[in-house]
Formats: C-alpha cells, structure tokens, sequence
C-alpha cells in the first residue's frame, strides 16, 4: 500500500469513527504531557476521571512542582504504575527549575525528562506543536505488524528498528493530528487483540487479515 493511500484511509476514518472531544484533546503541552504518561499503561476510560482531577489541582507546571511528592501520589492513587507519578514530579521540578518554566520543543528534549520515551515524546510534540514526529506504541506496533504480516516478534530489537522506520515512513504531510489519533484509536478499538476486522478500514489491505493470520500477529512474548 502506498504511503498516502494508508494515512487517508486512516484520517478519513478517524474524523468520522475515531475518538473526539477528550479533555486533553487541546494544543497545549503540559495537558499533552500529563495525558500521555497516564496513558501509557491505562486506559482512556479511566484516565478521563484522573486526568480532569489532576489538572484541577495542578493547573500548571509550576504548581505540579511546587506540590508535595505526597500530595502528588494521592492524586495519582489507583491509577498504579507508580514510578509515573514519581517521574512527572522529577520532571516538573526540572522544567520549573532548570528550563525556567519552558516545556521543551523537540521530541529529543522531551525524551530527556524522566518517564518519556520516544512514542511519548513524539505524541506531545506533534499534537502540542505539530512536529512531524511518529508515535509507535504497543497498540501502533500491532496495526503495522498486522497490515503488513509481519511475522517476527513484537519486542525483537530489529523489528522493532523496522518499525520505527516503517512508521516513519507513513507519516503524511498534512492532518497530523488526526493521523496520530487515528493511530491510537484504530490500535485500540479495532485492530485489539481480539480485532473487530469487519469494522478495520483496511479490512481490504491488511495482509494479515488476508491470510487469516490476524490472531497470530504479534506472535505471543516468549515467557
Ligand atoms: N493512548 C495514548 N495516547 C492517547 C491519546 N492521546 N488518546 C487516546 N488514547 C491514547
């Protein structure tokens, strides 16, 4: 499939079937920044409650770092994986004290903070600023290894190089956000880990699908 046909299927789907009006769906940073690091390991449905009680008690950065780590913790209390809450602390400290309160540009300056890596970095970045920058998480590795039949596993380091490189690759010109959405979104609610693939946009290309292979892809994590 060419690189524009894949993120016009994917756009024109999103703006119609993908999710809207979440309350992090904004240009700004530090709800970009708080929003995907509580949904790295959790899902939208339960991040909505966390994320507007957070951002009432913490409405910037400034007074995100200014807060006790104890204070910190009982807002992010249920929500589990705590090293994130440890993390965006650290990193509000950091931003407040030594980026004089300035949220970094880049996807290289976000990933030096505690707690981003790159999909994460790259998520704020282009939906904060519009950076041309690919997000590749663990539900965007499925979608891609799927469409294109990949059949390696989804942790091992060279596919995992690929991928990066495929995502890249498909990145359009215009539309980011919607793209990087629609990423996220199909990822999540359609192409899960048990795929809805009658409902997929690219029920017609997806080589998995076509194989039958769909619930073979990503091969299960050697245990
Ligand atoms: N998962 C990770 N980031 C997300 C976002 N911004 N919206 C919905 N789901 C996500």
């Amino acid at each position: 499939m060419q690189t524009k046909q894949f993120s016009k299927i994917l756009i024109d789907w999103q703006k119609i079937h993908g999710r809207h009006n979440l309350p992090w769906q904004v240009a700004q940073p530090y709800a970009r920044w708080i929003s995907e690091i509580m949904l790295q390991q959790t899902q939208v449905s339960t991040v909505i409650e966390y994320f507007e009680r957070f951002m009432r008690r913490f409405p910037t950065v400034q007074d995100l770092a200014q807060a006790s780590e104890d204070e910190v913790m009982q807002y992010w209390s249920g929500l589990g994986y705590y090293s994130r809450a440890r993390n965006l602390h650290r990193a509000a400290k950091i931003i407040v004290e030594q980026l004089d309160g300035q949220f970094p540009q880049t996807r290289e300056q976000w990933e030096s903070l505690p707690g981003v890596g790159r999909s994460t970095a790259a998520a704020i970045v282009a939906f904060s600023f519009g950076v041309r920058e690919t997000i590749l998480d663990g539900n965007v590795k499925r979608v891609l290894m799927r469409i294109y039949a990949l059949q390696s596993s989804a942790d091992d380091r060279q596919t995992v190089k690929e991928l990066w490189t495929l995502a890249e690759s498909l990145l359009p010109q215009q539309d980011l956000d919607a793209y990087i959405q629609g990423l996220m979104d199909l990822g999540a609610t359609i192409c899960s880990r048990n795929p809805k693939c009658i409902l997929c946009p690219f029920k017609e290309r997806c080589k998995a699908f076509s194989l039958g292979l769909q619930n073979d892809i990503p091969k299960p994590k050697k245990r």
